[in-house]
């Protein structure tokens, strides 16, 4: 199978990014609004460093996937209506925007927190906004409000794919998958 992406058919690259990072979204939404449900104690206060460095880690894998898009266009897209082609180039589009957003928004609550950003106790990912409490509040407010956005636009990719797969039966999932 080839690395790069043809007319046709998705490369390996592109197709393991695709999965790694949807995987890791929806872990990742699941595991903030746990943490942010937790009465935080001495027992569970290492779940946020855990929470960022994750976040961080796909934040980086998904400046790598959209290079990626950029540089390594996707095979042609299969026959639809042209209104469908359209609502999947907006989803597609706002899905990046939201996917960049979320993590960034929380690297910059978080870093106005004061707290410092461990990656796994390899070293402190380094801080991008002074200690201030009203900008990581906000921040991390949005943070929340992308996580939610980014989630139920996933779901509305989830359901198109699933009923081009089901009901329209073409390619479109299988290309992403074999
Ligand atoms: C990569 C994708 C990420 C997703 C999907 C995600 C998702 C979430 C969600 C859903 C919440 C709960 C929001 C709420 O209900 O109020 C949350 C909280 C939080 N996130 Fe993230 N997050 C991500 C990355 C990051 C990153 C990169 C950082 C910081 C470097 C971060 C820092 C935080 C912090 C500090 C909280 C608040 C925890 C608390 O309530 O004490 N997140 N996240």
């Amino acid at each position: 199978m080839s690395a790069r992406n043809t007319p046709t058919q998705y490369g390996w690259i592109t197709k393991s990014l695709h999965w790694i990072i949807a995987i890791g979204l929806w872990a990742m939404f699941f595991f903030g609004k746990y943490i942010s449900n937790l009465e935080l104690g001495p027992d569970n206060y290492h779940l946020i460093p855990r929470h960022k460095a994750f976040g961080m880690l796909l934040l980086a894998l998904i400046t790598i996937r959209i290079l990626w898009r950029v540089t390594n266009p996707p095979p042609a897209a299969l026959p639809a209506k042209p209104m469908e082609h359209l609502l999947a180039k907006l989803v597609h589009t706002v899905l990046y925007v939201l996917m960049l957003a979320t993590p960034f928004f929380g690297w910059i609550g978080s870093s106005a927190t004061g707290f410092s950003i461990p990656f796994f106790g390899l070293f402190d990912i380094p801080l991008i906004w002074g200690e201030d409490e009203k900008v990581a509040d906000l921040f991390l407010m949005l943070h929340g409000y992308a996580a939610m956005a980014m989630t139920a636009l996933a779901t509305m990719h989830i359901l198109a794919a699933l009923y081009r797969h089901l009901i329209i039966r073409d390619e479109t999932l299988r290309r992403m998958v074999r």
